[in-house]
């Protein structure tokens, strides 16, 4: 048992949690969707636990336990900078929901006029959206196997007029798991006078990052702590003070404020200016000691663990007949443990299905909230997105491209790789039995099986978990 299966057993809550199978029985669940999200981790919660007793209100109230809980937060967030390399006198960090409200916000806050931000055409929605819509972003585009072109990236910052000042790209893809190359991008962002923003909700829980690198120092990161083992409801977005001293933040309210009358209102500095009402208090804290168990355990060793699992998911997958596999091979582009592939002949909605229902392995299927990316590796036409957008529009789910997609945690085992690769042997071998055992739900789009076992286990779980107990 090597040190991170050790860990696991210790650390992960849920790890021997059984599901039902459509055939009958019940089986050990595998979670292959940590890009979604991560189980917490029993050191954070025992943690958040241990805290219950003397929770209290931030900044609002001077008992003893409020004071406590302002002295925990205050700590938490020079926990997550000092965790980030990023120096407290330069920068700060606002505790927000998760990666999207860090970058909407972001994308509020930056004195940047529109047509002045060079987004990617690898993002999540979230780093694309905020930016499109409010400052007409334009794109770096792909090479043709789906990692950044770097030669239109250099080009758009020569030659865009207005000129670009910010630079804002996944450190790595929740499509294909490539890793960006940020040293690189920093310092052509900095040389041609642009700055840049990093959303490291995928490569900041598989990665040892800083803010300041050999080549120059990012400037913005945002991250969600669900991502991190952490699920209480927060993330952050770390930038220099210096933006965040002026402005209207784009939510205002209790705590922004350092005075108000009724002729004018005088805004707190960073970061309590951007941090609208009760903070989440339990999550900051839930981050912070994810943080510090993943600076006790080693990131690096970390991510050379989670890279030998990605290469071995990566060459068994090429075992299953008919597995097409998007991106680069981990052999030639640095990538974090997030696959995706495609069986020919089966929808990505009844692999998925098939997956969950009768092997209990949970994956995501889909265009995971970065259509632009997922287009661009399906090699779609306009004309086929075109016609798929009007198939959206008139609510037909199920027909629509995609693709399913397996990530790691650390937690993750060859043996669990292993089954899945057995799975979809199976599913290949009987695939036209296994089709008739399959419906499309009307509603949702999704793939159900005939029977309805599974699903009323579901519901009923659901109802026990709403039973209080005393
Ligand atoms: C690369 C990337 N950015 C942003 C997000 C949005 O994160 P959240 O849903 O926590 O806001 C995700 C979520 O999967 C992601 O993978």
């Amino acid at each position: 048992m090597n040190k991170w299966h050790h860990l696991a057993q210790q650390e992960i809550i849920g790890l021997h949690t059984k599901v039902p199978l459509l055939q009958g029985g019940q089986t050990r669940y595998i979670n292959l969707d940590n890009a979604a999200t991560t189980p917490p981790l029993r050191t954070v919660t025992r943690a958040v636990l241990s805290f219950l007793p003397w929770y209290s209100s931030v900044h609002r109230g001077f008992g003893y336990k409020s004071q406590l809980s302002t002295e925990l937060y205050a700590r938490a967030r020079q926990l997550v900078l000092n965790f980030f390399g990023a120096d407290p006198r330069k920068y700060t960090a606002l505790f927000v929901k998760n990666t999207s409200e860090g970058l909407n916000k972001l994308a509020h806050r930056l004195p940047v006029s529109r047509e002045e931000v060079l987004s990617s055409w690898m993002e999540h929605h979230s780093n694309d959206l905020p930016w499109r819509l409010r400052k007409q972003a334009r794109f770096i585009e792909l090479t043709p196997e789906g990692t950044l072109d770097l030669g239109d990236l250099e080009t758009k910052l020569k030659t865009s007029h207005p000129r670009i000042r910010l630079i804002t790209v996944c450190g790595a893809s929740n499509v294909t798991g490539v890793v960006n190359p940020l040293q690189t991008i920093t310092e052509l962002a900095h040389y041609y006078g642009a700055e840049l923003a990093v959303d490291a909700a995928q490569l900041a829980p598989h990665f040892p990052m800083k803010l300041a690198g050999p080549r120059g120092a990012i400037d913005y990161l945002a991250l969600s702590a669900h991502k991190m083992y952490a699920p209480f409801g927060t993330g952050v977005l770390i930038g220099p003070h210096a933006a965040f001293r002026t402005g209207i933040p784009d939510e205002v309210g209790g705590g922004t404020v350092l005075a108000c009358s009724r002729e004018q209102v005088i805004f707190a500095p960073p970061p309590e200016r951007d941090e609208a009402g009760t903070p989440n208090l339990i999550g900051a804290y839930a981050l912070a000691v994810a943080l510090q168990w993943f600076a006790q355990h080693d990131l690096a060793s970390l991510a050379r663990h989670e890279d030998q699992l990605t290469r071995y998911a990566f060459s068994r997958l090429q075992t299953v007949p008919g597995l097409v596999l998007y991106g680069p091979s981990p052999d030639r582009y640095p990538r974090i443990g997030v696959i995706s592939f495609n069986m020919e002949g089966i929808p990505h909605g009844l692999v998925a299905a098939y997956l969950s229902f009768e092997a209990g392995i949970g994956v995501r299927h889909g265009c995971f909230c970065a259509r632009p990316y997922v287009h661009h590796l399906l090699r779609l036409t306009k004309a086929e997105i075109s016609f798929y957008e009007n198939l959206a529009r008139a609510g037909k789910k199920c027909e629509l491209p995609g693709m399913v997609r397996i990530s790691f945690g650390f937690y993750n085992t060859r043996e669990e790789i292993d089954l899945l690769i057995d799975a979809l042997k199976t599913l290949r071998a009987e695939e036209k039995q296994i089709k008739n055992r399959y419906r499309i739900d009307p509603v949702t789009g999704e793939y159900l099986p005939t029977t309805g076992r599974v699903k009323m286990f579901i519901a009923q779980h659901a109802a026990d978990l709403f039973k209080l107990r005393t």
